[in-house]
């Protein structure tokens, strides 16, 4: 199979992901912070680590600010729920994903106002647009670092700019750029930090994150157990045992911290270079098929590995059908969880077909899928 779908969730996984897993399972399979014995430690240390290599990764001097989530979904709800108030206004972009305009409707309900800036019909979000909504209640600026649609790389560290002059909350949606784009969440001025670990950190699904910084005041979601404090009947105030009720995902965790690993050991500057070549490849040979309609900048140093498409007069799904069923070829269909996108992008009927590359694809697999393109159209009716 050539699988072109790595915006939904990367893989391959590396085999160290899979082995660390597995040998956290096996040898620290253990409660971690719940017990005194040599196996809860052991679970406990893989736990730490892992905030520690993902605090380096992500420019954080307190590791404790990082705390681990089921996925990108769960932190941003985390960090919209738990920090606007009502009364508060929040802005937003049009090219957002549903994990924030659905928990958006959810505020605004409980009467959080909301301003969606408009983005350019390739996806193109104007800083200055930003700028001109902020208005006297204004609390949050949440804008994702890059489209899952089109891949257009959002000017975060201008936003950041304004957000911090402003005295604004400025969070970010990193879902499509952990582990790919350089995060700096000091340099870029980021208060909230949601990502997921299974796709660009090359680690399981059911992993994710969110950093917070000490400034925002963020409140949790959910209380309970944190193997702390057991004698209060209050949730702890220390971090990250406020936000990490319940017992964690040792093993997904385990085998993020080898996903880590083994991107830093590839170097990001190295795997987006891969990944880059690609993109540029593959867009250069959609320009030559006719009938090709792409979407967002079609310029590969403007966004991250994804490319939706269409071919004229066609269905998105029935190309991402024949790709998968004639060519074996794994792609993604449809709305891709952000209607709000596809209307900015003029594809909200119909959705796009979207390719998305990993560090695990090759030049070869661009050729294939350039050349089952190219015959789905010369054959189709
Ligand atoms: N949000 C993921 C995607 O874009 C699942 O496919």
């Amino acid at each position: 199979m050539i699988y072109l779908d790595n915006a939904a969730t990367t893989w391959p996984k590396p085999e160290e992901t899979i082995a660390a897993v597995a040998n956290c399972m096996r040898r620290a399979g253990a409660n971690p912070g719940r017990g005194g014995h040599k196996m809860s430690l052991e679970a406990g240390r893989i736990i730490f680590e892992t905030r520690e290599a993902l605090a380096k990764m992500f420019g954080v001097s307190d590791p404790a600010r990082i705390v681990f989530t089921g996925n990108a979904t769960e932190s941003l709800n985390i960090a919209l729920k738990g920090f606007l108030k009502p009364g508060d206004h929040v802005i937003t972009s049009s090219m957002e994903h549903n994990a924030v305009a659905r928990p958006l409707q959810v505020l605004k309900a409980k009467g959080i106002q909301i301003t969606e800036v408009s983005c350019s019909p390739q996806g193109e979000l104007d800083p200055r647009d930003v700028d001109r909504a902020v208005k006297t209640n204004t609390a949050a600026v949440i804008i994702m670092h890059a489209s899952n649609v089109t891949g257009t790389i959002m000017p975060i560290g201008e936003i950041g700019k304004i957000t911090r002059q402003k005295g604004l909350c400025f969070i970010v949606d990193a879902a499509q750029t952990a582990g790919l784009l350089d995060i700096d969440v000091d340099k870029m001025n980021i208060d909230l930090l949601a990502f997921t670990g299974h796709k660009g950190l090359y680690g399981p699904q059911g992993t994710g994150g969110l950093f917070i910084r000490d400034e925002t005041g963020l409140e949790p979601l959910k209380q309970g157990g944190t193997g702390s404090s057991s004698e209060s009947p209050e949730q702890p105030e220390e971090m990250p045992d406020k936000f990490e009720s319940g017992t964690p995902n040792t093993p997904g965790i385990a085998g993020l911290k080898a996903g880590i690993k083994f991107i830093s050991g590839q170097g990001i500057d190295s795997i987006r270079k891969h990944e880059n070549e690609l993109l540029s490849k593959f867009l250069a040979g959609l320009k030559q098929i006719k009938k090709i309609e792409i979407y967002g900048t079609a310029n590969p140093l403007l966004q991250v590995p994804v490319v939706s498409l269409n071919v004229k007069g066609q269905d998105s799904a029935e190309i991402a059908f024949i790709m998968d069923k004639v060519f074996d070829i794994a792609c993604r269909s449809g709305l891709h969880c952000s209607p709000s996108a596809h209307r900015t992008i003029g594809t909200l009927g119909r959705g796009t077909v979207r390719f998305s590359f990993s560090l695990f694809n090759t030049a070869e697999e661009v050729d294939l899928t350039l050349e089952a393109l190219e015959r789905t159209i010369t054959e189709l009716p």
